[in-house]
């Protein structure tokens, strides 16, 4: 079973470890790190781990990218801005360095993991000194000890990218909001993605490592913890352990105050998950369904393998269950062949649904994928027009759903003070909507607090503090 996974073994973390003493101990290394990250959660929280791993070593946060001594991109290829924005940044950071000769730059993340990119840094990027692949990263302090004890470059995208390393130190953005990945990789071949070719085979981790983890950061105060996969509805299909339903009813054992996921493939949403969504408590409602495209002759051709009705007949099942549930999407605009008609229909379905908010993409050929070779490109006019028309739509869509939700009594997890009304904190409600409030106090901080909804601002909603009030 899972051939394919190559579980990182504790003489390899061991030996990691080593090496992370050494670096701590060296005279040359950098005191100070920067990290900059590109793209989705997943990315995000490795860059938590990258954090974790460098502090093991003694380094610190630098305020800015320019003052620290070793800068790391995380970087995304998704799409074609992603990928240019890292570029465009890694070559600005060049003139810093030419100024602060000691200053490292390393490059790792998904655009590390495209075909011919080792070379092209190699290449056309001297000044980069480490860059790595996502299946590698716990490698980073024996990267590190070779850059500064042998003076050289490490470049290190080996074809690794199938593995699972447990136990990594994780340095995380919050003390009471937490990611837990739950699996890696995507074997779902939509045929405009690239995450399949860089994230590698789908493979989940052991449920008994989840629940540590999650136990772990329940008693560190840790309110709401996200659990993060490319496709988590079909978590231990490759492990036959237990169902992702049944995974979430353990998670919930931990005590957790709040837990969401993301993301779900609509055909792997099962009648068991959206049952346990009604069931669990611990579970926010809130769900991210990506549809993609409102018409069943793009859907076909980007692999999604679900038609219109199928995805509307799920949403519905969601709602019966979960009557307070918000949705979320994602949307691709001008997919090869995409005609008006089926671009209408992308737009009916967005008005039927009535998303709270929705990701909206225009469509990037991504070198590798099967839709990269599909004729039907639309010109760079029709897709803009299109996506702000879309957008337009969402817009109106996403006041009126705010609108709904005034008079509501909701359970608040603060974040902090908001940044435009200091008298107002903000947080965050079991939709994953911000909302800011009046009457809030600091030590509601890290607390889910209950507000009553009094208004709608854009994309937010507002409220007052009321001790009174009972919330979900
Ligand atoms: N072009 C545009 N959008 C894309 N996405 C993934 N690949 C592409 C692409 N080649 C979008 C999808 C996915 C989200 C994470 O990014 O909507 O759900
Ligand atoms: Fe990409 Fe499709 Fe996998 Fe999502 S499910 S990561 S869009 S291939």
């Amino acid at each position: 079973m899972r051939e394919h996974v190559q579980q990182i073994t504790p003489e390899q973390l061991t030996e990691q470890a080593q090496f992370s003493k050494l670096v701590q101990g060296h005279g040359k290394r950098p005191q100070s790190y920067y990290i900059v990250t590109y793209g989705c959660q997943m990315n995000a929280h490795d860059s938590e781990t990258l954090a974790g791993t460098l502090r093991g070593m003694g380094l610190e946060q630098a305020p800015t990218r320019e003052q620290a001594d070793l800068v790391l991109f995380n970087t995304c290829c998704i799409r074609d801005n992603a990928e240019r924005r890292a570029l465009g940044n890694i070559t600005w950071l060049k003139e810093i360095k030419r100024d602060r000769p000691h200053m490292l730059i390393g490059v790792c993340g998904c655009m590390m993991q495209q075909q011919g990119m080792a070379e092209k840094v190699l290449r056309q990027y001297p000044f980069v000194d480490i860059a790595f692949g996502t299946g590698n990263l716990y490698r980073l302090p024996e990267y590190l000890y070779l850059t500064i004890e042998e003076g050289r470059r490490v470049i290190d995208v080996s074809k690794e990218e199938s593995t699972i390393a447990e136990g990594l130190p994780v340095h995380r953005d919050s003390p009471f909001k937490a990611y837990v990945s739950i699996m890696f990789g995507c074997d779902n071949y939509c045929s405009y993605c690239i995450v399949p070719y860089v994230r590698g085979r789908e493979r989940s981790r052991r449920a008994a490592d989840i629940l540590r983890e999650a136990e772990a950061l329940v008693a560190d105060g840790v309110q709401e913890i996200t659990l993060l996969g490319q496709n988590v509805n079909s978590y231990g299909h490759d492990l036959h352990e237990i169902s992702f339903a049944q995974l979430l009813r353990r998670l919930e054992d931990t005590g957790i105050r709040r837990l969401r996921f993301m993301t779900s493939h609509p055909k792997d949403l099962s009648d068991e998950l959206i049952e346990e969504m009604a069931r669990n408590r611990a579970l926010a409602p809130h769900l991210h369904l990506p549809v993609q495209a409102g018409s069943d002759r793009i859907l076909t051709a980007m692999n999604r393998r679900y038609t219109v009705r199928e995805y509307l007949e799920k949403v519905r099942k969601l709602r019966n269950a979960v009557p307070e549930i918000g949705l979320t999407t994602d949307l691709i605009v001008a997919f090869p062949g995409e005609t008006e008609e089926d671009f209408a229909q992308t737009m009916a379905l967005v008005e039927q649904v009535r998303y709270d908010s929705a990701f909206t993409f225009i469509y990037s050929p991504r070198t590798g994928t099967k839709a990269a070779s599909l004729p039907g490109a639309l010109p760079a006019e029709v897709a803009t027009e299109r996506i702000e028309r879309l957008i337009a739509l969402q817009e109106k869509m996403t006041a009126q759903v705010l609108q709904n939700l005034v008079g509501r009594q909701m359970g608040i997890l603060t974040e902090g003070q908001s940044t435009r009304r200091k008298s107002q904190m903000t947080g965050k409600c079991g939709r994953n909507i911000s909302v800011n409030y009046t009457g809030g106090r600091s030590d509601h901080v890290g607390q889910i607090v209950p507000v009553y909804i009094t208004g709608t601002g854009s994309n937010t909603l507002r409220g007052e503090y009321r001790e009174d009030i009972s919330h979900e």
